[in-house]
């Protein structure tokens, strides 16, 4: 079985994992030095958000040089020892890909602004005005206001799905295909893993720039705080050319993951083409945006069994850089209902992602207004927050007197006092993955749902291996029986299951 498929990744927020040079900003050094907590922890890869040389509109999501490393992050040679030191312990590293945009300091764009016979200007979207001077279509940024911009120069507008400092690549242009097939390459050269690709569902857009049609009633509630559907903006057809072809640039045996921010699962599964063929991985927003309610959650799981081409592979993650943490979103900062995603998390068919912190149940930060760094309104650096390693000052993160963000209370959570104790959550993260790892149940065995009383989610993986999780605030009593491999409460654990499972439990039985 692939290393990818039987394992399990987590996710680092460079800036934030931990910083060797004392400026308060993490870094590619400082990811090297902890690489050994990631080996003990038991994960087979990582995916690093943008590595990039950015000026930071967007922390990274504005890439200014697709071949090279931010000074802030450190160097090339930074990047190839952390390469080879997280391959010294069995630890792939994937990188973040923007292909849907550029800075707008990107050499290409500068070059574009000069003119429309510029030798990039293809290389953007651009449109005429309507004959009445308003905006070329309806389209909408993600971060809000128009998608398009007026460049006063040439007349024309171009087109940002986010910040105008942001302007999306022409994905209708050969030239950028080959650009891309070329920063593929130079990545895997390097020792790459793979890429998660960032808006990976949007990167080509109507040929026609037809107007976006309103969200209705039926629609995902995220879609119509939108307000439109994105139809014609995003998710065309056209993007799984690129995604085919992409997959030949990784075959054999660099991978794909995409996000796919799309909200139906019948549209999330054409990501997987006709199985091997396009990504490797596509992350489920629908499971990261439903509450942590077996009601809510079971459905999409058992759509993703029913739905996925045989031979594709599903994901699941619960944090990112964009939707907070699962400790917060999900369990409202409770310990006990943590516990119980983090067991969901590690013991559904398919790949778990890890969210930095997510092991030691890191919530999000309250950040004060005069800290806010995110340019979107509803602000999401409180899930960006340091890496919290000890209690000490700096958190274990910095020597700095101050962090480019604010520390949570690594006085409550920090990595040290929990591996100290057998009991805590980052014992229990460490203690499931090792069993995912020796039972091959857990990571290569097929979901099957059992019966299970209102509030509660149980399923069997392969033959040997049965999961119950109590997803309430009552006690339930569940029909399944076995000897408890692993319990959210640990004092349960080699115990004979009685079918009891208390408020916000879960257990893991041989059965
Ligand atoms: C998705 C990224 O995850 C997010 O952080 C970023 O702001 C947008 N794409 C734009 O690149």
């Amino acid at each position: 079985m692939s290393w990818w498929r039987a394992g399990v990744l987590y996710q680092i927020y460079p800036r934030s994992f931990a910083d060797s040079d004392g400026d308060g900003v993490g870094d590619l050094r400082g990811v090297i030095d902890r690489l050994d907590h990631l080996e003990w922890l038991g994960v087979d890869g990582i995916w690093l958000n943008p590595t990039m040389p950015s000026p930071n509109a967007d922390w990274g999501y504005d890439v200014a040089d697709y071949r090279s490393v931010h000074p802030e992050l450190g160097t090339l040679a930074d990047l190839e020892e952390m390469i080879s030191e997280a391959g010294r312990r069995g630890i792939r590293v994937l990188l973040d890909l923007v292909p849907n945009h550029t800075s707008d300091r990107h050499a290409w764009f500068q070059d574009a602004l000069t003119g429309p016979g510029a030798r990039y200007r293809d290389y953007y979207v651009w449109a005429d005005p309507r004959p009445d001077g308003s905006l070329p279509n309806n389209w909408q940024s993600t971060f809000g206001g128009p998608a398009w911009t007026l460049d006063e120069r040439s007349g024309q507008y171009y087109l940002h799905n986010f910040l105008p400092a942001q302007p999306d690549l022409n994905w209708w242009s050969e030239e950028v295909r080959e650009e891309f097939d070329g920063i593929l390459r130079f990545w895997f050269e390097r020792g790459v893993a793979g890429f998660r690709i960032d808006v990976c569902h949007a990167i080509v857009k109507d040929g026609e720039l037809r107007d976006d049609p309103p969200a209705g009633p039926d629609d995902h509630p995220k879609i119509q705080d939108w307000g439109w559907r994105h139809v014609y903006s995003m998710n065309r057809p056209e993007v799984h050319d690129v995604l085919r072809r992409w997959r030949a640039v990784a075959d054999p045996d660099r991978i794909l993951v995409g996000e796919t921010y799309v909200l139906e699962l019948a549209q999330l599964f054409p990501f997987y083409g006709a199985g091997e063929d396009e990504l490797h991985m596509a992350f489920n927003f629908l499971f990261v945006h439903a509450d942590l309610d077996a009601a809510q959650l079971r459905p999409i799981v058992e759509g993703v069994e029913a739905g996925l081409p045989e031979a594709s592979w599903p994901v699941y993650t619960g944090s990112n850089h964009d939707a907070g943490r699962f400790v917060t979103r999900w369990a409202g900062g409770d310990e006990a209902k943590a516990r119980v995603a983090l067991l969901m998390l590690l013991t559904l068919r398919g790949t778990p992602f890890l969210y930095y912190g997510d092991e030691i149940a890191m919530p999000d930060v309250p950040i004060p207004p005069d800290r806010v760094l995110d340019p979107v309104p509803e602000g999401r650096d409180g899930c960006r927050t340091p890496m919290q390693w000890t209690s000490a000052p700096g958190a274990g993160f910095t020597e700095a007197a101050d962090t480019w963000l604010p520390l949570g209370d690594a006085g409550a959570r920090n990595v040290a006092d929990q591996r100290a104790d057998p009991g805590s959550v980052l014992s229990l993260v460490r203690d499931v993955i090792a069993l995912r790892r020796e039972r091959a149940d857990l990571h290569a065995g097929g979901y099957e749902t059992l019966p299970a009383p209102a509030g509660a989610w149980a399923y069997r993986r392969g033959d040997g291996t049965v999961v119950a999780l109590n997803l309430s605030d009552t006690q339930v009593t569940v029909d399944v029986a076995g000897t408890v491999l692993i319990a959210t409460d640990r004092e349960r654990d080699r115990e004979p299951f009685d079918g009891s499972l208390p408020a916000w439990t879960g257990v893991v039985l041989d059965g």
